[in-house]
């Protein structure tokens, strides 16, 4: 059983980063963490052929963009082709912000956008583990139900929530 049937579910965002010549790629993620509160970091799990990889790589900055459940069409897009081969926004009809901390663009559409700067990658298995530091963050909408990921093609959606 692969460890996303059996840690579950997990926040989906658009990782948008970008390459050494400056074009931007935006890739689906559910492999991803908080880490501090204060400075905020974050982390991702990047599979070793993501071009989302090469790009953190080469130019080590990355914009986390959270989606909303009303979104799983943009989840869908966005992890199933490689920037490698297809402009993947122009493919989703997303709307790009410009950022103001770092170079990649944001999605005007995702409810909050961290702006992210990469300080730290190690390969653990399959993945390549990247803890960003968050240096801007955009809040555009408060209240939204977050679209949650569980394996392969399959989502869940948020119906309340609950107090111990
Ligand atoms: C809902 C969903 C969640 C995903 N989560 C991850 C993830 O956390 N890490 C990862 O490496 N790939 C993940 N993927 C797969 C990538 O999005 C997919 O391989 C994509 O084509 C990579 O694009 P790129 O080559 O442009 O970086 C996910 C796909 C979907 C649909």
């Amino acid at each position: 059983m692969k460890i996303s049937a059996q840690i579950f579910p997990r926040p989906v965002a658009l990782i948008t980063t970008i390459s050494k010549d400056g074009s931007p790629n935006v890739a689906t993620f559910s492999f991803i963490m908080p880490i501090s509160f204060e400075p905020k970091f974050v982390a991702l799990a990047v599979g070793e052929n993501r071009f989302t990889l090469t790009n953190l790589e080469t130019t080590k900055e990355f914009g986390l963009n959270i989606l909303k459940r009303e979104q799983v069409r943009l989840a869908q897009i966005c992890g199933s082709y490689s920037g490698k081969d297809i402009d993947k926004f122009k493919l989703a009809g997303l709307s790009v912000e410009k950022a103001k901390e770092i170079r990649p663009p944001l999605i005007k559409e995702a409810p909050i956008s961290l702006e992210c700067k990469v300080e730290f990658t190690q390969k653990f298995g399959d993945h390549y583990l990247v803890v960003g530091k968050v240096v801007r963050e955009i809040i555009r909408e408060e209240k939204f139900d977050p679209l949650l990921h569980y394996t392969g093609d399959s989502f869940f959606t948020w119906r309340s929530l609950i107090s111990p």
